[in-house]
């Protein structure tokens, strides 16, 4: 199925609306920060609180009065299927540990997807009041002026957003990113890939990689960044959706150097050749 132009531009109005709504519970919760109880999802970095919980909360009751029919899938409470093809995917608060530890860089993460395409991105950052959003073929923007990818950076004279997590071998975090360094690049990592990927998409950033990430984490930062003139894997391959995947994208000049790397450390170029 696609959705109409209508249909598309409904569901953005919504995510849009439902975003800011949900940044501003979230942003009420950082206040308070001393106050909330941390609990730790498996390791000691991953962690979660009543914050993470009632906005994601909040935000599935929205979809689920507008459009009853839609699937959610989302962080903290997995999967809602529905029956009109359309799926929302929905990350409450990506960049929890910067949350939770006071630090500004976390955001809400809002995606629609329709027949493996993220259709709709839009990610809001509260504490910078950054506000991003994207929809298929209507471009992607940052408070609403225009955005695009960087225009000429490379690998190597550009900042590479740079996600880790305790779900891969720290080996292998180490092999990336002495490649890198050796190529002459520099990595950047806040804790928040949504966040890093909407910077892609408006140029701060050249390119983002993570090997292992989740759909809530990403989709509506790919939809950002395609809309703003770059590319980005085929990241929805396999089960990508439910069980995450591989990340990778930017402006499309980096690209030749980022597939040049991933050979340099002997990982798989399948799904971003
Ligand atoms: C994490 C962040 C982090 C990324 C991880 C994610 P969370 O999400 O996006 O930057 O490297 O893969 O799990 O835990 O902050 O929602
Ligand atoms: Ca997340």
């Amino acid at each position: 199925m696609a959705l109409s132009p209508e249909q598309r531009a409904a569901r953005l109005a919504l995510a849009r609306e439902v975003a800011r709504e949900a940044g501003a519970l979230a942003l009420g919760y950082f206040e308070r920060l001393a106050t909330l109880a941390v609990e730790f999802k498996q390791g000691g970095q991953d962690v979660v609180s009543i914050a993470d919980r009632e906005v994601e909360v909040l935000i599935r009751a929205r979809i689920a009065a507008a459009f009853p029919d839609d699937g959610v899938l989302g962080e903290e409470d997995g999967l809602a299927e529905g029956s009109s093809g359309v799926l929302w995917v929905v990350d409450p608060i990506d960049g929890t540990s910067p949350f939770l530890n006071g630090l500004s860089h976390w955001c809400v993460s809002i995606a629609v997807a329709v027949d493996g395409e993220a259709e709709i991105g839009v990610i809001y950052a509260p504490v910078s009041n950054e506000f991003f959003s994207a929809a298929k073929d209507m471009g992607a923007f940052l408070n609403d002026a225009p955005i695009e990818v960087a225009p000429s950076r490379s690998i190597e004279d550009g900042l590479l957003g740079f996600g880790s997590n305790h779900r891969i071998p720290p080996a292998d975090v180490g092999r990336f990113v002495t490649a890198l360094l050796d190529a002459g690049g520099m990595f950047y990592r806040n804790g928040s890939g949504a966040l890093m990927l909407a910077y892609v998409a408006c140029g701060r950033l050249v390119g983002y990689y993570e090997q292992h990430i989740n759909s809530w984490d990403c989709l509506a930062g790919l939809c950002l960044i395609r809309e703003a003139g770059g590319w980005h894997n085929d990241f929805l391959a396999g089960e990508g959706m439910l069980r995450g995947n591989r990340i990778a994208g930017g402006a499309p000049q980096m690209k030749a150097g980022l597939i040049a790397l991933l050979e340099r450390v002997g990982a798989s170029t399948e799904t971003i050749a």
